[in-house]
């Protein structure tokens, strides 16, 4: 009689942590520079936001984020380098020996200031928690650029003309001449808050989803982003993955759930809890960061710097929880 096959021993070690990369990177040469007075080595290939990173400095970013391509448009994180005639984006420049890096010199945060009043006195950036400490930071006053320094919030952009080009006269650029555009159930465009940081483009495209669902329609102050034709999500090749609300610094892309509790006045972040735990519906085992309120899951995240997920799910994963949320 023949031996049975063995069944697999349940003790070899599961892999985790980051996957393995082969063949090994080559170890890289490291570069020395200064930067704020501070030296700093780091591996070649490296850019200044990295290298000042490893000395304690947080440069701004606003276009920028680790898991996409740098696309250099914001020029929020620019920093002054000796003998250069104008001032370099920390993002994507690359280190080379012997720069000498100021990140906080009075030219950087004029430029820096300069970029967030222009920007907060087009945009609508009430759910940008973010850019509204860099504003602090930079003690920006948007309102220099013209008594409608707030621009139209979400429910007075209906009645605004596309094709007007400033602000202070009530009229505004294409981008912000949009109503909010909420044509399915899962997740809302409000364009009035759109800094056109590329973001969601990248993360549409190459870095991440490669659905080209949504790109940069137009010029100029006819730029906004836009899917093909301008049809809605439901007619356009958008697969609700959701990974473009992911990257969004604005709250211009914002699931359903929070654009309706914000509407209705009962998003409350200060009440919600974040546990993460590993999405359900599928083996390639995607980590999700649940976000819920008052025992309702009110939206799904996955973090940056995971090796699966690099911040990225499926609509699966980013969108599949309502069915929790049922009572009985
Ligand atoms: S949900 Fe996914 S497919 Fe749709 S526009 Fe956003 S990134 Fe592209
Ligand atoms: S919708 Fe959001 S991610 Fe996309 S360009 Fe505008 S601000 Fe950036
Ligand atoms: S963060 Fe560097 S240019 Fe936008």
């Amino acid at each position: 009689m023949s031996t049975p096959p063995k069944a697999p021993d349940m003790k070899i070690p599961i892999p985790r942590g980051p996957l393995p990369i082969f063949p090994p990177e080559r170890p890289k040469r490291l570069v020395e520079i200064t930067i704020d007075g501070k030296p700093a080595s780091v591996p070649e290939g490296s850019t200044l936001l990295e290298a000042a990173r490893t000395v304690g400095i947080e440069t701004p970013t606003l276009c920028y984020l680790e898991n996409l391509t740098p696309v250099n448009v914001c020029r929020i994180c620019v920093v002054e380098l000796e003998n250069s005639r104008t001032l370099v984006p920390a993002c994507s420049r690359k280190v080379e020996p012997g720069m000498k890096v100021q990140t906080d010199s009075e030219r950087v945060r004029t430029s820096r200031k300069l970029v967030l009043e222009l920007l907060a006195s087009s945009v609508d950036v009430s759910t940008a928690p973010q850019f509204k400490e860099y504003m602090q930071r930079y003690d920006a006053a948007p309102e220099r650029f013209g008594p409608t320094g707030s621009p139209a919030k979400a429910g007075e952009r209906d009645q605004i003309q596309p094709g007007h080009h400033h602000a202070a006269d009530g009229v505004h650029a294409e981008t912000v001449a949009q109503p909010v555009k909420v044509d399915n159930d899962l997740y809302v465009r409000d364009y009035g808050k759109c800094i056109l940081c590329y973001k969601c483009v990248e993360a549409c495209g190459v870095d991440a989803q490669n659905t080209f669902a949504i790109a940069v329609a137009g010029r100029g102050f006819n730029a906004r982003i836009s899917t093909e034709f301008n049809v809605t999500l439901p007619d356009s090749a958008c697969v609700y993955c959701g990974n473009c609300i992911g990257v969004c610094p604005t709250g211009a892309l914002m699931f359903k759930s929070e654009h309706d509790m914000r509407q209705a006045g009962t998003w409350d972040e200060k009440k919600q809890s974040q546990t993460d735990t590993i999405c359900p519906y599928c083996g390639v085992g995607c980590q999700l960061t649940v976000h819920v309120q008052e025992q309702q899951i009110v939206k799904i995240t996955s973090p940056l710097d995971h090796s699966v997920t690099n911040g990225h799910l499926c609509i699966k994963g980013r969108f599949g929880y309502e069915w929790v949320n049922l009572k009985k």
